[in-house]
């Protein structure tokens, strides 16, 4: 059994289960002492939990020896793998009437992210209040991430009523007016208590110091939170998370019921490829079983032996879920670098990991008020509606419906960081209905007309390398050669298909995206594309090349130190540039990546413009040969 299901079922405290919970507020609001008291108060961690974590963090842990208690939070998986370490605190404690995660977010302002990080994955929030303070923008902001992050049970803790003489009337003050912005806000239950965490008032037992409290103590709520909010209830959806095959006699998926409830005999489809089955065993840990339900951790076994695959879900053939790959989605961002338009990261959604982009970000949230801003970027910490584009159709539901099925995380590929965690909104339809035609005349039979191999001819460098130059020299010589050209140049580009793009990093990419779809389109025709841009990121000169095959890809460094740019200066912009009269300069205030592996690299400072062109030239044609 894998340590998911330890700590889902670990036998602790049957009665309602592991509570996953995030505290939001400031350090001044009293969140320590809360989160110290509710520890202090009920000390005590079961041994075969411990045991659990001690294995796993051998494994995967970070603490050495001690066990990694931020291991008990499941869920976190990809995170995890890659070692990153956001700043959330996972704290672990038990009742006689449940077991508790804690996940403890620092309370400053600018963290949006961290509490991201930690309501992703819990199912209620202690938001705490400053009784003397009252409501905050602070509390608003909380309040809207926590909503906006499906949080549905939230536990108003108003702090610090010894400083307040106990008084009700200002404990009912502060409840009115969270009602009064939170109510809009969704929450299946918001329970108000004032507390003392300082002195242990109605956080574990009942204050007399507040006889007028009729209410329950936090613990006590916590401890009636129904955390499955029907889970069990919903459309069977189970990820695969591996395919289970020890011997020649047997092959089982193995993975984690994310919603609803499976039943050996119950029919079952794969929900991209639509293939069927019936399942006709549950195997676990502790041998077969008739029904497995939501957080329990099987291995299904099919009656066919139909393609099966991490990444697939399996659910039942009349409630299925959308399987579609471009979404609209809200995205918290968390990347020290702003987010892209057209740049491709990495997804992990469910158990698959598929290219993806943002395509189009259609509003900012302002956290504070959940206003609409318009926006080109985000940045750490903001929040946006973005239309995104996954490399492949998955298996998702709008994560309103099921969380598990509806959020995803990014992930920078140059630095394999989480960049971003997404909740599916809905499902945009516009791409699912267009097919691709296979058309009569194909690029090979335009590239036989031509007598020669089409591809792209990638120069990249700094401004004022010499691209341009010699990319002219080379089209000349090929086209002496006989050989179908196109030139695609940055200069020229940028007073049509790009003049609405500048040279923000948003922009440049925009800019590389849509030279290399264009590109692609001459390779189709059968053409040899000359494309002369900066190019300055190493991520958007790797997409282009992968838009067509590999061979048909040939990346040209012009390697010239940004020195004798500056000093050749051909355009005069450097001068300006350094004059501050443009801002955004590649090589100076604007970053220049320079390819690791270029097919050919040009010495700019040892060879003249012409021995480099005829040196191409030579390559092209080899390559281009029929
Ligand atoms: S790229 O970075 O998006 O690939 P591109 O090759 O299209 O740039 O355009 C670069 C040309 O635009 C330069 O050769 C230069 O003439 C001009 N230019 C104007 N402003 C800038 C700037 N801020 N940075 C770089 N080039 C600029």
């Amino acid at each position: 059994m894998d340590r998911a299901s330890h700590a889902t079922t670990g036998g602790t405290a049957p009665g309602r289960g592991l509570l996953r919970f995030l505290t939001c507020g400031s350090v001044d609001d009293g969140k320590s002492t809360l989160i110290g008291r509710l520890l202090h108060d009920s000390r005590t961690i079961f041994d075969d939990q411990m045991a659990a974590v001690r294995r796993d963090s051998l494994r995967h842990g970070t603490t050495g020896d001690d066990a990694d208690l931020a291991l008990l939070v499941d869920g976190l998986e990809a995170e995890r793998e890659q070692g990153i370490t956001i700043d959330v605190a996972y704290r672990f404690f038990t009742t006689p009437a449940r077991s508790f995660i804690v996940a403890d977010t620092p309370g400053h302002e600018q963290y949006t992210r961290n509490m991201a990080t930690g309501a992703s994955n819990a199912d209620a929030a202690v938001i705490l209040v400053d009784a003397r303070k009252g409501i905050l923008t602070q509390t608003r902001r909380h309040s809207h991430v926590c909503s906006l992050l499906g949080i549905r049970s939230v536990l108003l803790a108003v702090n610090k009523m010894d400083l307040v003489d106990h008084s009700e009337a200002v404990f009912d003050r502060i409840v009115a007016d969270f009602l009064g912005f939170a109510g809009q806000l969704g929450f299946a239950s918001i329970m108000p208590v004032p507390i003392s965490a300082r002195y242990g008032d109605n956080v574990i037992h009942a204050s007399s110091n507040m006889p007028w409290h009729r209410g329950p103590t936090v613990l006590g709520h916590l401890e009636t939170i129904d955390v499955d909010h029907g889970r069990a209830d919903m459309p069977l959806r189970f990820p695969v998370q591996w395919i289970n095959r020890p011997d020649a006699g047997f092959r089982g998926a193995a993975g984690t019921v994310a919603s609803g409830v499976v039943s050996v005999g119950d029919a079952v489809i794969v929900a991209a490829s639509g293939q069927q089955s019936e399942i006709s065993r549950i195997v676990t840990f502790d041998g077969d079983r008739q029904t497995a339900r939501a957080a329990d951790a099987v291995t299904l076994v099919l009656a066919h032996d139909i393609d099966l695959a991490r990444g697939d879900v399996l659910s039942h053939p009349q409630a299925r879920p959308e399987v579609a790959n471009h979404v609209a989605a809200n995205l918290v961002w968390m990347g020290d670098e702003p987010m892209l338009p057209g740049r491709s990261y990495l997804a992990r959604i469910g158990t698959m990991t598929v290219p993806v982009q943002v395509s189009t970000l259609k509003h900012k949230i302002d956290v504070n008020t959940l206003d609409q801003r318009p926006g080109r970027t985000l940045r750490l910490n903001e929040i946006g509606l973005c239309n995104i584009l996954f490399g492949q159709a998955v298996p998702i539901d709008a994560y309103a419906a099921n969380r598990r099925m509806g959020a995803f995380i990014m992930i920078d590929r140059a630095t394999n960081r989480t960049v971003g965690a997404g909740m599916i909104d809905f499902v945009l339809r516009r791409a699912t209905n267009i097919h691709r035609h296979s058309h009569l005349i194909n690029k090979q039979a335009r590239a036989a007309r031509n007598h020669h191999k089409p591809c792209i001819i990638w120069f990249t460098g700094l401004s004022g390398s010499g691209k341009s130059t010699i990319a002219d020299l080379v089209e000349r010589g090929l086209h002496a050669e006989g050989i179908h050209t196109m030139l695609l140049d940055g200069d020229n580009i940028r007073h049509g298909l790009n003049s609405d793009l500048g040279f923000t990093a948003a922009d440049r990419v925009e800019n590389i995206r849509r030279v290399g779809e264009t590109a692609k389109l001459f390779v189709e025709a059968g053409i040899v594309v000359l494309c002369s841009f900066i190019s300055p990121f190493a991520e958007e000169r790797a997409m282009v090349r992968g838009l067509v095959s590999e061979s048909e890809f040939v990346e040209v460094f012009i390697d010239v130190p940004i020195e004798e740019c500056i000093r050749r200066d051909p355009k005069g912009l450097y001068a300006k540039a350094l004059a501050g009269k443009i801002a955004n300069f590649t090589g100076l205030d604007s970053p220049y990546e320079p390819p690791v592996a270029p097919d050919i690299r040009i010495d700019g400072l040892q060879d003249s413009e012409n021995v480099a062109a005829s040196r191409i030239i030579a390559y092209i044609l080899e390559r281009c040969a029929p």
